[in-house]
């Protein structure tokens, strides 16, 4: 039931995300109880492992995976630190990952080395048989707690009182969202998409109705929409703290997008003037963004993508080519230090990582696989069936477009 008096909470997760931020250039491996002294909040976790150095637990991940054999299988996505995603067996963007648990049903367990909605989604694609672990239960995602289940259905009641009679809406959700969510939009004709098919599945959409709800984040829904001709006087963005997100009943009706009021903490840290710092100091840097980043650090960027696009872009780049990288500081390190016959940076001269992709420490990582070998399943990720089937249909949806 909605009211107008709903009050704004902001999330433990968006709180935390300054925590780790640094001006030098590297994140040094430490023990997980020198990351706890950052006074963050993350899963407890034996004693043992709170200790252990990183060369210890890079031994004990590599005994434990070889003893374990081709009975787990890790997943990784990019912005995983240097010593956990060099222990996934397979590594992409969040598109390729739910491919990969669509496809990979050998292993009895699947490590997932990424955040909550990654590791739903994975149970949801994954064979019955097959059981899903995140390391860290904590590792959720700023942005999709900024859509919390509840304040959607909210939106959908409204919407659905206000546009049903005049053709409704279809709801597109970004991978980053709840399992509850998904199924939504399973259930009432949308569609899950990631950053590298997000405008195809507008296209989709708009052969399916007149309007689109995309959330959680306003940014990429924007980007999307820019790209495919939509003004900014078509779009508006819902206010989940406001009845009728704080627009007119006939606003909404007149609206071509309704954008939810979310966004990512790492990505819009990002500005028009680190790109114009980046192009005075290297007239000749080629600049690449995420799209999650604002609007205007997109439009004046050179390129922009998912990750595993930016990725490909910047590794299929001539030799002695400058690249300016916006998004999470991992993946630009890495990229940095797989391509050494380029210059690659990232925008933002302050490195911060994304602070819940960075709670998979290798402590918990140790912790899951000794749990297996004892034949202990320890933070299963498991989605409930009516959920899982309806989020399905939307996920499915998404697989069915071209990449
Ligand atoms: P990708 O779909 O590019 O992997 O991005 C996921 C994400 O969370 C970016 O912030
Ligand atoms: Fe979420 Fe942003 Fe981190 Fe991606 S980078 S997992 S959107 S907080």
């Amino acid at each position: 039931m909605t009211s107008d008096t709903k009050t704004m909470i902001l999330p433990i997760t968006e709180i935390e995300q300054a925590a780790f931020c640094q001006t030098d250039d590297d994140l040094q491996a430490k023990t997980l109880e020198e990351e706890f002294q950052a006074g963050v909040r993350w899963q407890k976790i034996p004693i043992e492992y709170l200790k252990c150095s990183p060369e210890d637990l890079e031994s004990r991940i590599s005994d434990s995976k070889e003893a374990l054999g081709e009975n787990v299988l890790i997943l990784g996505h990019h912005y995983q630190r240097e010593e956990v995603i060099k222990f996934a067996d397979l590594r992409g963007d969040s598109f390729k990952l739910s491919q990969f648990a669509a496809t990979q049903n050998k292993a009895e367990h699947i490590v997932f080395c990424g955040v909550h909605f990654m590791a739903e989604t994975a149970d949801v694609l994954s064979g019955p048989h097959q059981k899903v672990i995140l390391p860290n239960i904590t590792a959720g995602c700023s942005m999709a707690d900024m859509a919390s289940t509840d304040d959607v259905l909210d939106c959908w009641e409204e919407l659905e009182s206000v546009l049903s009679s005049v053709g409704g809406v279809i709801p597109i959700t970004y991978m980053n969202s709840t399992a509850a969510i998904k199924a939504l939009c399973g259930r009432n004709g949308g569609i899950v998409c990631t950053s590298s098919n997000a405008s195809a599945s507008f296209e989709w959409a708009f052969k399916r109705g007149q309007r689109v709800l995309f959330l959680p984040d306003q940014h990429l829904g924007r980007n999307t929409a820019h790209k495919l001709g939509i003004g900014n006087d078509e779009m508006l963005v819902w206010n989940p703290y406001k009845y009728l997100g704080g627009h007119t009943e006939q606003a909404l009706r007149d609206a071509k997008v309704i954008l939810w009021q979310g966004h990512c903490s790492v990505h819009t840290r990002f500005s028009t003037s680190q790109i114009e710092d980046a192009r005075a100091k290297h007239p000749d840097v080629t600049v690449v963004v995420h799209p999650e980043c604002t609007r205007d650090v997109v439009e004046l960027a050179d390129l922009n993508g998912s990750t595993e696009y930016i990725i490909k872009v910047v590794k299929e780049a001539p030799s002695d080519t400058t690249w300016a990288v916006g998004t999470e500081i991992s993946l630009v390190n890495r990229l940095s230090k797989e391509n050494p016959d380029k210059t690659i940076f990232c925008l933002d001269s302050v490195v911060c990582p994304c602070s819940t992709m960075y709670r998979i420490h290798p402590a918990y990582l140790a912790w899951v696989l000794d749990g297996l070998k004892e034949g202990v399943v320890v933070n299963q990720v498991k989605v409930d069936d009516k959920t899982s089937i309806e989020a399905q249909v939307a996920l499915d949806r998404m697989l069915s477009l071209a990449g």
